[in-house]
């Protein structure tokens, strides 16, 4: 998933240098030199890579995808314990040489590594962050679209709460065209956005990855453009509402837990959960998802 995050960073010019960490020395100097090798074809950027935490040296942002992959069958929490062991053992060594650096946490499950690593880290909470819901929000947005017969880009919905099987579509606040989503009058020829239909697509979301790594191994390319796009929002300071996984503390009585809500992204990091409206039935499953996630950071004392 990282040398897939590389590649759509330099495709999309998202930063001036791109470096690459990882304990395999002869794959990162390989990934290294297959990305060199297209820098033709995209805005000029240097691709740096070693098993050495120093080619991390003065980072913006450090991304973190080492973990365990996901295999069929297995939640995300499923593998807690593995992730959050990594996370003690590498994180401290890369805030020793990235100490300003905005750290994005994406390997899962990531609110509760994201917890894990706003402990480990110590550094200010607005600075460690998770890609949360970024990439179910677009798969949610996506579903949208092709059932509306609108295009992506009309579309704004967030997915909200664990970025796994607890998470929900908070369908109060969407909106299509900036008609509510929930007034959507359904264009000529294509089918009504009702509950029904809402939930099937809700549904398709959470096992969205489940399906994918099922035919092949791991999910790659979408989370690697979502990462990208937070990574940008962050280094060109845009103060882009993204449903990231931050620490989430007196929100309609949720606390002291990392779950993903609209927040406000810039050069500061994930600086503010923006208060958005909670239908009843969205309040009750974003406080489902908080105890599910909680209940797996209180199992590994964090
Ligand atoms: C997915 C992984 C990144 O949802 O959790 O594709």
């Amino acid at each position: 998933m990282g040398s897939t995050l590389a590649y759509a960073a330099l495709a999309r010019g998202t930063a001036r240098t791109v470096a690459l960490m990882d304990v395999d020395r002869a794959k990162v100097e390989a990934e290294v030199l297959d990305l060199r090798h297209g820098g033709m074809f995209v805005p000029q950027a240097e691709v740096l890579g070693s098993d050495d935490v120093e080619v991390v040296r003065g980072a913006d942002v450090v991304v973190v995808t080492a973990g365990a992959k996901q295999k069929p069958g297995q939640t995300r929490l499923d593998l807690a314990e593995a992730t959050i062991a990594l996370t003690r053992k590498i994180l401290p060594g890369l805030v020793e040489v990235a100490p300003d650096a905005t750290f994005l946490m994406v390997t899962n499950p990531v609110d509760v590594v994201t917890y894990a690593a706003q402990q480990i880290s110590g550094l200010p909470p607005e600075r460690v962050f998770g890609s949360g819901t970024v990439l179910d929000s677009s798969r949610l947005r996506a579903a949208i679209a092709e059932h509306c017969g609108v295009a992506v880009g009309n579309v704004h919905a967030y997915v909200g709460g664990e970025h796994g099987d607890s998470e929900i579509a908070l369908w109060s606040a969407a909106t299509i065209a900036g008609v509510p989503l929930l007034e959507w009058p359904s264009l000529p020829g294509r089918p009504p956005l009702d509950a029904a239909a809402r939930e099937s697509i809700a549904r398709d979301v959470v096992e969205s990855a489940y399906r994918v790594i099922a035919g092949k191994g791991a999910t790659n390319y979408a989370v690697g453009l979502a990462v990208t796009r937070i990574v940008e929002a962050v280094l060109n300071d845009e103060h882009r509402v993204m449903p990231v996984s931050t620490r989430i503390d007196d929100f309609y009585g949720i606390d002291d837990v990392c779950l993903s809500l609209p927040t406000l992204v810039d050069s500061r990091g994930a600086t503010t959960v923006v208060p958005i409206p909670l239908s009843d039935a969205e309040l009750v499953g974003m406080r489902a998802s908080a105890t599910s996630v909680k209940a797996v950071q209180q199992r590994f004392g964090l």
